[in-house]
């Protein structure tokens, strides 16, 4: 078989060390320790992990590389942030938002990540943010997979044409229906709008990914509905809360009755680490508490649970790179998964599992899957949280999309190395 790309000398997420990988036609088509062929062309991937692309399952691409637009945000809190984000909406144009989300997928995928679901607000009459996005779908397919979520930003009852808005939205080719319940005006105005929701969601055989509880009151538990309607309209794998935060800040008791509900309800938990750490908390004084929901309880529990990066440089989050190595790493800090194992499932909660709940086909590192790949400057996916490793190749469908250089440093020290680098020694 003519190759296109053997990647040589491979270590996997799985463990397995030093495997080669020949690829044709697009497709990962033999793994196996020294493939006896010729690829057009080779890369030498001898001690560097190669993993399947990183996805990111939760974002805000109508918002992203806004930041300081009209102005900063003061206050540090998701609602000033709401306010900040009002505010600019009627300022938008569709070449300005078409602009910096295209430069965002430019740096998303230069850092390995080659699916996205992106939130986009439907609040605004015009729909110039679905419009826009819609365009950016098509124009990034090539590279990067992007799935749309309608999100009724200001509230799906509280914006007077939330529903007509979130139909069109639909209608227009967005395939997720949003919510964000525990920002509508009262606890039964959000349950109400969950039951709505997800009957549109079941009506039109479409999935659902709300943000939901995204606060520190224990009492936001929308989750609890979100699971019931999922089962009572048949939805178990096709649904995901987002944020859950108010998890965080639950009573015991009352948290070994949901989680199972979730679990049976088969809804994926996507927790957002380095948002929710800056956000959630802020009416504390000491103790303050951590802004994210129960993720190593959620894992044990068999719920899907993946990580999403939110937002980079917009009205909630003034930082950000698209590196979703950056938002494992908080999260192994936040929820104190530094053990071996914990590790490893933070790895896969920014790989597999999010790739589970984007619906994502043909993807991993077996043979039949797509050729979607990148090389880690990196031997494991401990090493590659710990490193933030750079993405020496990503490959789309066999070809290489982007490189980096590893990262190595210079030193001028008598008697010490003139060049080291970061990895471990072994
Ligand atoms: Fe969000």
């Amino acid at each position: 078989m003519q190759a296109d790309l053997i990647l040589r000398r491979a270590n996997l997420p799985n463990g397995a060390r030093g495997v080669d990988m020949l690829i044709a036609d697009g497709l990962i088509q033999v793994v196996g320790p020294q493939i006896e062929a010729e690829g057009r062309k080779e890369i030498d991937a001898t001690d560097c992990l190669v993993t399947a692309p990183f996805v990111d399952c939760h974002f805000h691409m109508d918002a992203t590389l806004s930041l300081g637009l009209p102005r900063l945000n003061r206050s540090g809190t998701l609602l000033e942030g709401i306010t900040l984000w009002g505010e600019l909406k009627p300022l938008l144009t569709a070449d300005a938002v078409i602009e910096r989300a295209m430069a965002y997928c430019d740096m998303a995928v230069a850092q390995g990540i080659q699916a996205i679901r992106s939130h986009v607000d439907i609040c605004d009459d015009r729909l110039l943010g679905v419009e826009a996005l819609l365009d950016v779908k098509a124009r990034v397919a090539p590279y990067l997979d992007l799935q749309l979520v309608a999100f009724p930003q200001d509230g799906f009852y509280r914006a007077p044409k939330a529903r007509e808005n979130l139909l069109r939205a639909l209608d227009l080719g967005v395939e997720v229906v949003g919510g964000i319940p525990h920002f509508e005006r009262t606890m039964d105005e959000g349950r109400r709008s969950v039951v709505e929701l997800c009957a549109i969601a079941a009506e039109r055989g479409l999935m659902v990914d709300m943000h939901c509880d995204e606060t520190d009151d224990p009492l936001s538990r929308h989750i609890e509905t979100l699971a019931a309607e999922t089962l009572k309209h048949g939805l178990e794998g096709r649904v995901a809360g987002s944020h859950l935060t108010s998890m965080h800040s639950m009573d015991a008791y009352y948290v070994s009755k949901l989680i199972p509900l979730i679990a049976e309800a088969e809804v994926a938990a996507i927790a957002n680490p380095l948002v929710n750490m800056v956000i959630q908390g802020r009416h504390d004084r000491y103790p303050k508490r951590r802004g994210l929901t129960r993720i190593p309880e959620l894992m044990d529990a068999g719920v899907v649970t993946a990580f999403g990066h939110d937002c980079v440089m917009d009205p909630w989050y003034n930082l950000g790179s698209g590196d979703m190595l950056d938002v494992a790493h908080m999260a192994v800090h936040a929820a104190q998964m530094t053990s071996r194992d914990d590790l490893h499932r933070c790895f896969a909660a920014i790989t597999s599992e999010p790739a589970r709940i984007l619906g994502l086909e043909g993807y991993g590192v077996e043979p039949g899957c797509d050729a979607n790949l990148v090389v880690l400057d990196a031997a494991d996916p401990i090493e590659a949280i710990r490193l933030k490793a750079a993405r020496l190749h990503v490959v789309r469908w066999g070809s290489v999309v982007a490189t980096a250089p590893p990262r190595t440093a210079r030193l001028d020290l008598e008697g010490r190395p003139a060049e080291i680098g970061f990895r471990a020694r072994r």
